[in-house]
């Protein structure tokens, strides 16, 4: 090893590489998260060049805490799913103030008279879960379905602002912590980079918060490194090693620990003083550099907050207070008639380009023709529009024009505008009945078989499947598995390669998840939740396929509706014989992994009352993730019962047939010891 001078021998450098990291981290802090950087930046350039310089010549010094470690170069092929250490609910959400005031009433009635809350602005990003063991970061994972998510570590270290080592000059850090936080992009920072995005000749994203849980999705962590993201950290999920009675306290802690906290963090004990807050956010929304669509009030207290507990979604502890959405004036050029994969005619308002709250916005949604009604907008009307939940841009209303005269009313075409087939009308809907003809379906189809909760085909999004269903070169989803590269080079926009990387991609989504097959379907009422929650409770696509109305129901979540639904689809002959075919292809569905050696394979458990502090469903999730079957109804068979509060007529069949019966303490141990990874 070449010794230079000052390098000493190892020890020495190990000396001087940490107090070189001490220093660094802490003008990173000073500069990413106060904003009073005390050295100008060449100062901090050389101390960060020692380091690399140290560090390159004695790689056993390189810590993954080391500021140098921010971006790794490792590209992964998918982001692996973990489990939170506690489950992120989402917030109760309202516009209404007098949704607000019931909301202070319940609090008051839980909780007595004398409640304080915290006030925080709602940002408006995607939620991280970040892990620290003894100071250091290991892990961070995407919100995903709130009880597991993406594991995105490698990208959340590029984030420049977030501590990779918490600080610990006020504060020791706990042995464990695990902090929920949002991740956003400043507008600026988001209109730039799509703009660099638009010259790349890459499509734009739609908002920052898509576009801050896009970066943050990146298999290329260098490629997350160039996308200037920001983590706010509010609440912790759980610790170990430090504990806290008060949120305000939490709040403290994360800023003492280095990490950034939102703005204006504030107590307030009435209702008078939480809409003064979201008056004044509301005021300075439009000056703020960061997305947020409204204020969130939290119980201060955090002994009363257990003691309210929460829903299976989200806690009553809680509330987020919504902005207005934003609402812009335009005008409609013209009604389209835009036909969906399920053969629906949708009216869709073309409209003058305008901004919305920073997107911009030319087409909405009239749904159907009684909606065009009510609303009567015609093409050549002035128009009132707005995001919905600032996102879908809706058209609000018509604006009267004295003296302007206006076009003829809007009228639903009598035939399909893509295949002609003479129209029904089903309720408000009106659709196509030309399900396996009509090529505007069956594009749809195919880009939902293909979609990111589907088999996530990339490449193959609208344009390309207009250019397979017009060129004929697919029929039905089989098709789709008989393309070869030489079928899709002659496309437009399609080169040797891309056409070779389609294909392959096609060709690698033959082993598919049952629950990615089972959405991509499009079966009615079937999303991704219920598809996930279809293929934990069956394990296998043809009991799903054959499944009754009632073996369905007993999935948590499936009603009479959905199960109808679903034996509908799967009793049409047509149906099945497009995924027969379809699975002739070769495909190989995969089942839910199960965690851990799984001694509850087969078992069957009957929930009965509500349990303390995990949600129903919640509870049913773990079961089944090692491996256990849920069932209905309690007989000889069944191997558990699970009682909570109220528990009724099950609990006492229970003890009728000796059945051995579980509180949820019985339950986490026996989910334990089957090998479930639980807080
Ligand atoms: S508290 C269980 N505070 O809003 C309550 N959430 O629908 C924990 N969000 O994705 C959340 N700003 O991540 C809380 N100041 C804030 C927030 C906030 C944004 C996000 C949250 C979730 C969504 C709720």
């Amino acid at each position: 090893m070449s010794e230079r001078p000052g390098d000493g021998h190892s020890g020495e450098s190990n000396r001087e590489v940490e107090a070189l990291k001490a220093e660094i981290r802490r003008h990173d802090y000073l500069y990413y998260v106060e904003a009073r950087p005390e050295v100008a930046d060449g100062e901090y350039d050389q101390l960060y060049r020692r380091l690399v310089e140290i560090e390159a010549a004695h790689p056993e010094l390189v810590t993954p805490d080391s500021p140098t470690q921010r971006v790794g170069s490792e590209v992964r092929s998918e982001l692996p799913s973990v489990r939170h250490t506690a489950s992120m609910l989402s917030l109760d959400s309202t516009q209404d103030q007098d949704e607000l005031l019931r909301f202070d009433e319940r609090v008051r009635k839980a909780l007595g008279e004398e409640v304080e809350y915290l006030l925080e602005p709602k940002l408006d990003g995607a939620s991280v879960e970040l892990v620290y063991e003894h100071g250091v970061l290991v892990r961070a994972v995407t919100r995903g379905n709130g009880l597991e998510g993406e594991e995105i570590t490698e990208n959340v270290r590029t984030v420049p602002s977030l501590p990779l080592r918490l600080r610990e000059a006020v504060r020791p850090a706990p042995a464990f912590l695990a902090i929920r936080g949002e991740v956003i992009m400043y507008l600026s920072a988001f209109e730039a980079l799509n703009q660099r995005m638009v010259e790349r000749g890459a499509e734009p994203y739609v908002n920052p918060r898509n576009s801050a849980s896009g970066s943050l999705r990146q298999l290329d962590p260098r490629v997350t490194a160039e996308r200037p993201l920001e983590i706010l950290a509010f609440d912790v999920l759980s610790v170990r090693g430090a504990s806290f009675a008060h949120d305000h306290e939490v709040v403290r802690a994360l800023r003492e620990w280095g990490l950034c906290i939102p703005e204006r963090v504030e107590r307030a004990v009435s209702v008078d003083e939480i809409l003064e807050y979201h008056r004044r956010y509301a005021a300075d929304r439009d000056s703020l550099d960061y997305e947020i669509d409204g204020v969130v009030i939290k119980v201060n207290d955090l002994v009363a907050r257990a003691a309210m507990g929460a829903t299976s979604h989200h806690p009553r502890w809680a509330l987020a207070y919504k902005f207005e959405p934003r609402k812009e004036i335009t005008r409609i050029e013209r009604i389209a008639i835009s036909v969906g994969r399920t053969g629906r005619l949708t009216p869709v308002a073309l409209m003058r380009p305008v901004q919305v709250g920073g997107v911009t916005v030319s087409r909405a949604s009239l749904h159907n023709r009684e909606e065009v009604a009510r609303k009567d907008v015609r093409a050549g009307d002035k128009v009132r529009i707005q995001r919905a939940g600032d996102v879908i841009p809706q058209v609000v209303e018509r604006i009267e024009e004295a003296g302007v005269d206006r076009g003829p009313p809007f009228e639903m075409p009598g035939e399909c505008p893509a295949c002609g087939t003479p129209v029904i009308e089903d309720g408000p809907a009106t659709v196509c009945p030309n399900r396996f003809g009509c090529p505007a379906q069956l594009k749809g189809r195919l880009v939902h078989f293909a979609s990111r909760s589907g088999l996530d085909i990339e490449g193959l999004g609208n344009e390309t499947a207009n250019m397979l269903v017009d060129r004929e070169l697919v029929r039905d989803l089989a098709d789709l598995f008989r393309l070869r590269a030489a079928d899709l080079m002659p496309l437009e926009g399609f080169a040797e390669k891309s056409a070779q990387k389609l294909a392959e991609a096609i060709e690698d989504k033959k082993h598919v998840d049952i629950h990615r097959f089972l959405y991509g379907l499009g079966i009615p009422e079937v999303g991704a939740t219920v598809a996930r929650d279809l293929a934990l409770h069956f394990r296998d696509f043809r009991s799903i396929m054959d499944a009754s109305a009632e073996e369905l129901e007993v999935v948590e979540g499936i009603g009479p509706i959905m199960s109808e639904k679903i034996t509908g689809f799967f009793e049409d002959e047509r149906n099945r014989v497009h995924i027969e075919a379809v699975l002739a292809q070769g495909m190989d569905l995969i089942a839910p992994e199960v965690v851990g050696e799984s001694t509850l394979a087969g078992r069957r458990f009957v929930f009965t009352g509500g349990l303390p502090s995990m949600s129903r469903p919640e509870a049913k999730k773990l079961v089944e993730s090692a491996g256990g079957r849920i069932t209905g109804s309690v007989s000889r068979e069944t191997d558990y019962v699970v009682a909570g509060a109220e528990a009724g007529s099950k609990l006492e069949r229970a003890r009728k047939l000796g059945v051995t019966i579980l509180d949820e303490a019985a339950l986490v141990e026996l989910l334990r010891a089957a090998g479930v990874d639980l807080p």
